[in-house]
């Protein structure tokens, strides 16, 4: 059986993604395929208790490392249960978020060790990697502010400072410039129309490559 491919979407709070990778989902189904649609912290059963507990405003005692481990508990039961078997099933995983949020938010945004980050992001996908990172990029005040219009109560990481969401927004880029071959930024701040074309142009590329590159009698 052929491999599949994967693709995340991921960028700061606020900048679209949701109806970015909605609009990608539709793009897929449309051509007949089947994207197994995915999100992170989350996308089991027991990443999605775990995504309670980081994402719940009472949890305000937590501490960064304990922030660290449980979004790499949480990886590392994903790309186990669902995401290995999907590819490996030859099926396009389409995922909100994934390990480049984490060397954004708790590396640049908490300012833990990149090293230990790296590590645990290792053991977390055992080595695994995503085709590609599209990134949604927008000023994080902007960003804030679509998520007040929502009118829903901020998550625990919502909440952080406009400061934290700006050093995440520089881990972002910095990721997206020192591997342009895995990472591509879009200016989420052009109207969304431009935004859901530019990130279908990707999907397509990344979807139709990995197609090509299979062997044509399986
Ligand atoms: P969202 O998926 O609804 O955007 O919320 C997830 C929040 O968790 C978001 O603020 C980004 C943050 N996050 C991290 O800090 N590190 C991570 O590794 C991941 C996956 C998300």
């Amino acid at each position: 059986m052929s491999k599949g491919c994967m693709i995340v979407c991921d960028g700061g709070n606020g900048a679209g993604k949701s109806t970015v990778l909605q609009s990608i989902e539709h793009h897929l189904i449309a051509q007949g395929r089947d994207p197994v649609m995915t999100r992170e912290p989350g996308g089991t059963p027991i990443g999605e208790k775990i995504r309670e507990v980081l994402l719940d405003r009472g949890s305000s005692e937590m501490f960064d490392v304990t922030e660290l481990m449980l979004f790499a508990a949480a990886r590392a039961q994903h790309v186990r249960e669902k995401i290995l078997p999907a590819i490996n099933s030859g099926k396009i995983v389409v995922s909100d978020r994934f390990d480049s949020a984490t060397v954004s938010f708790q590396h640049y945004g908490r300012g833990l060790p990149l090293n230990l980050i790296r590590q645990l992001n290792d053991i977390a996908t055992d080595g695994f990697k995503p085709d590609i990172t599209i990134i949604l990029d927008l000023d994080p005040a902007a960003g804030l502010k679509r998520v007040h219009s929502r009118g829903s109560e901020l998550d625990r990481m919502e909440q952080e400072n406009l400061q934290f969401l700006q050093k995440a927004r520089t881990g972002y880029l910095e990721q997206a410039k020192d591997d342009p071959d895995h990472f591509i930024v879009i200016d989420a701040s052009k109207p969304l129309e431009i935004v859901i074309s530019e990130a279908i142009r990707i999907v397509d590329q990344v979807v139709s490559k990995s197609y090509s590159q299979r062997p044509s009698f399986t």
